[in-house]
């Protein structure tokens, strides 16, 4: 009894010391902002934005009142390098059918600033819709 009381203390012990270590953070270098645009209207707006990390978001939107929509038609993009270093980017439009988003995820790579333009490799067919 005595034993199992000790094992069930040692086990605790080590799950405490496990928790309480401190997370290991990785020096990342600062990322700052290299492009910013905003333009608000009566019936349109459109903003951007780019971050030196590979990071970018464009979006447009326009209010419509005719007979094919009444409301606003979005559309925008977002890039960004995931952490296991694919680069992701997202298109879409977003009006009365709804968010309509088309994923691009691009090839592994280096940082976005250590990327040189290469010759295409020959495209993928497109997914069966
Ligand atoms: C949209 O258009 C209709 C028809 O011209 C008009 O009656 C209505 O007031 C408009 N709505 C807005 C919010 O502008």
């Amino acid at each position: 009894m005595m034993k199992i009381t000790l094992f069930a203390l040692a086990a605790l012990a080590v799950a405490c010391a496990q928790e309480a270590a401190p997370p290991v953070v990785a020096a990342a270098p600062a990322v700052q902002i290299v492009k910013q645009v905003d333009d608000v209207d009566v019936d349109k707006y459109n903003f951007e934005f780019e971050t030196s990390d590979g990071t970018s978001r464009q979006e447009t939107g326009e209010y419509k009142n005719d007979t094919e929509q009444q409301g606003l038609v979005v559309r925008g993009s977002y890039k960004y390098v995931a952490p296991d270093g694919q680069h992701i980017a997202v298109t879409y439009l977003a009006d009365k059918n709804g968010y309509q988003p088309t994923e691009e995820a691009g090839d592994k790579a280096q940082a976005p600033a250590a990327q040189a333009p290469a010759a295409e490799a020959p495209a993928a067919p497109a997914p069966e819709a």
